[in-house]
């Protein structure tokens, strides 16, 4: 009998190249960033070479990555406490930190897309992506929506291309299409968080915004990390609800989540390599524990390996510049 000898196809590089299956771009990346109201910026301490950017530092960091060909941009800002309130209402404020980023994104470059957050916790004084009732301490939902609609109204107009809800409420992804819709939005993206997971992995990012939730957890509305069919079953509602990109939150700990959605559904998929995820990468390296190059790239390959089209991580401007050597 003639031997299997599959170890012939990795004989060297030139043959590893010739058969690999998948590849990064820089143009699979979405660059979350911070913003913060005054100029320069600060570190983030639990995400190491991440900072909440002022008005400038966000334009110099936006051009940096559009060179580099990370051409997509996911826009979180960290909102003084005392522009927060029970209805987070700064968050359809037509002059908030966050619309005024995008405008002037908008204003300084034609070949860059934004995408803004849907969701209440950077402006609710609660903490939590919905409103609270004050007596039983419930995520309301309905009431919660008739809030996105507004916030993604304000946003459509403020000038994002996408809008990332990441609230996890049921039927917002309907009612806030359907809202574009009659508001002659017709060209603007939903990229849903389908399947997010009540997660220990947002912790970094919770510092980064202090958004943190000040009662309770967010289990109500995220989903239950023990579970995978009730992912799919997220995400074919905002399916049909009119989402246009489909996305699963965290990523490591969930890519067969990803690989389950990608038989399920034709839309593009999104994964998002979270704070956490970075975090830990971040941690290891520098105390010479892993080589976080190398682990950096395997994760991110991870994820189109598993089906993802889109990687919203901390590394794009990092993998960005390796894949450019
Ligand atoms: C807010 C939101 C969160 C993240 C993205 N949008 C935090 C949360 O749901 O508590 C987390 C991103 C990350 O950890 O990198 N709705």
């Amino acid at each position: 009998m003639i031997p299997h000898r599959p170890r012939r196809l990795r004989s060297s590089p030139m043959i590893r190249e010739l058969v690999q299956e998948n590849h990064l771009r820089a143009s699979d990346f979405i660059a979350p960033l911070f913003l913060q109201s005054q100029e320069g910026s600060t570190p983030i301490a639990s995400m190491p070479g991440q900072s909440r950017l002022g008005p400038k530092a966000l334009l110099a960091e936006v051009r940096e990555l559009r060179d580099l060909g990370v051409k997509t941009i996911a826009l979180f800002p960290a909102i003084e406490e005392s522009k927060k309130n029970p209805q987070a209402s700064e968050a359809w404020n037509p002059n908030n930190l966050n619309f005024s980023a995008v405008k002037s994104i908008k204003d300084s470059f034609s070949d860059v897309l934004v995408m803004g957050d849907i969701a209440l916790d950077p402006y609710s004084s609660d903490g939590h992506d919905g409103i609270v009732d004050p007596k039983s301490g419930e995520i309301l939902n309905d009431e919660t929506l008739e809030a996105l609609i507004k916030q993604s109204l304000a946003s459509a107009k403020a000038g994002f291309d996408i809008l990332g809800p990441s609230d996890m409420m049921d039927g917002r992804i309907g009612v806030i299409r359907e809202a574009l819709e009659e508001s002659q939005f017709k060209n603007t993206l939903i990229m849903s968080y389908s399947a997010k997971y009540a997660s220990g992995f947002y912790g970094p990012f919770r510092d980064a915004l202090e958004s943190a939730p000040k009662k309770g957890d967010k289990k109500t509305y995220q989903m239950n990390p023990a579970n995978g069919a009730e992912a799919i079953r997220e995400a074919l509602l905002d399916e049909a609800e009119g989402a246009d990109i489909l996305m699963v939150k965290p990523g490591l700990p969930y890519l067969d989540i990803v690989y389950r959605l990608k038989s399920q559904t034709t839309l593009p998929i999104a994964v998002y390599n979270v704070s956490g995820e970075y975090a830990m990468v971040k941690a290891a390296s520098e105390r010479g524990w892993i080589d976080g190059e190398k682990v950096m790239m395997e994760s991110l390959m991870s994820f189109k390996r598993a089906g993802a089209d889109i990687i919203l991580t901390y590394f794009a401007k990092e993998a960005a510049r390796l894949l450019s050597r």
